[in-house]
């Protein structure tokens, strides 16, 4: 039997592309664009498993047309958001993800903007770039302290426990909410909230790292900003549409929120302009995951999955 055949949608790193080439016979475009609707239905009837990023959507409309030849969809993602998982699951397709290889790039990116956010990188940086930056006074850029802080997480999974653990180190004090309480272990000292509305009102950091599903999107709306202590620094590396952006731009007009680092926005690629013009806001183009050695682990993980797959075996990650 040749080898099985699979479809990388976008521009995976040579590592990973290399281990698929020998393992796999692989359709790959170096032209690196997302997957349309069309181009899913119309690959699925020329590949056994498809290795895709968030980029491609596997809506129930899609799903319903895809050839009976797929059998698996391994995603180069730990979000699975884009995929409608009992329409996949209906038609018996394997899907699987790449949990916790991008944990800890994902929480450094989420310090990054955190305190990028706090002490003002974006006005700083504008300053000295443009040659503006005339005179000194000890009252420019004053920012917000994150030592003695109290930070509050929502969603303690691997991104929020590796984003815990770094915070710690800058000496901030640890508050999350997630559907269950972790163990002593797992807790290091951080307060569990079993109500997300008493985690809000602590939390002079807020940062996001839950899953986008029916019961999360739109979770950070008018309501529960107004909860926040005034002047709360905002982080979102988890998904754009947990945050009503409307709301958290009037919040930010108002001085209610102080400053905010995203990764993520309701509409991907593109993001929303409304928000450039806050300079108290720290933008980044959904690339939480993004460094070499991670994408490596990603890809090898997605691979794997396959591997697993092929083999008659059940894939690690398979969900
Ligand atoms: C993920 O893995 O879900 C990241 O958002 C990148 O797709």
């Amino acid at each position: 039997m040749g080898k099985p055949v699979i479809w990388i949608t976008r521009q995976l790193s040579d590592a990973t592309l290399n281990r698929a080439r020998r393992d796999y016979e692989v359709i790959w475009d170096p032209a690196d664009a997302p997957g349309s609707a069309e181009d899913i239905i119309a690959m699925s009837a020329r590949v056994d498993g498809m290795i895709p990023c968030h980029s491609e959507h596997f809506s129930a409309d899609v799903v319903a047309q895809l050839d009976p030849r797929l059998k698996i969809i391994a995603n180069h993602s730990v979000g699975v958001d884009h995929c409608d998982l009992p329409s996949l699951k209906a038609r018996g397709i394997v899907v699987t993800n790449t949990p916790g290889v991008l944990s800890d790039a994902t929480a450094e990116l989420a310090l990054m903007l955190m305190l990028g956010a706090a002490r003002h990188a974006v006005a700083g940086d504008q300053l000295v770039r443009s040659g503006q930056w005339q005179s000194w006074s000890p009252a420019m850029l004053v920012g917000k302290q994150l030592s003695g802080a109290r930070l509050g997480i929502i969603g303690m999974g691997g991104v929020g426990r590796a984003f815990a653990r770094k915070a710690r180190g800058l000496d901030m004090e640890i508050h999350y909410h997630n559907r269950r309480p972790l163990n002593p272990e797992e807790e290091a000292g951080a307060a569990y909230h079993a109500d997300l509305d008493d985690l809000l009102a602590v939390s002079d950091f807020l940062s996001l790292h839950c899953p986008a599903t029916p019961e999360t999107v739109g979770l950070l709306n008018a309501a529960r900003l107004a909860r926040l202590p005034k002047g709360c620094v905002i982080v979102n590396t988890a998904r754009g549409n947990l945050v009503d952006e409307a709301a958290l731009l009037e919040a930010l007009t108002s001085g209610h929120v102080g400053a905010a680092g995203l990764d993520c926005f309701v509409t991907e690629p593109g993001g929303n302009p409304a928000f450039a013009a806050h300079d108290n806001v720290m933008m980044m183009p959904h690339v939480g995951s993004a460094t070499v050695a991670t994408r490596d682990a990603m890809g090898f993980k997605a691979l794997d999955n396959l591997d697993h797959f092929f083999r008659g075996e059940t894939p690690p990650d398979q969900l």
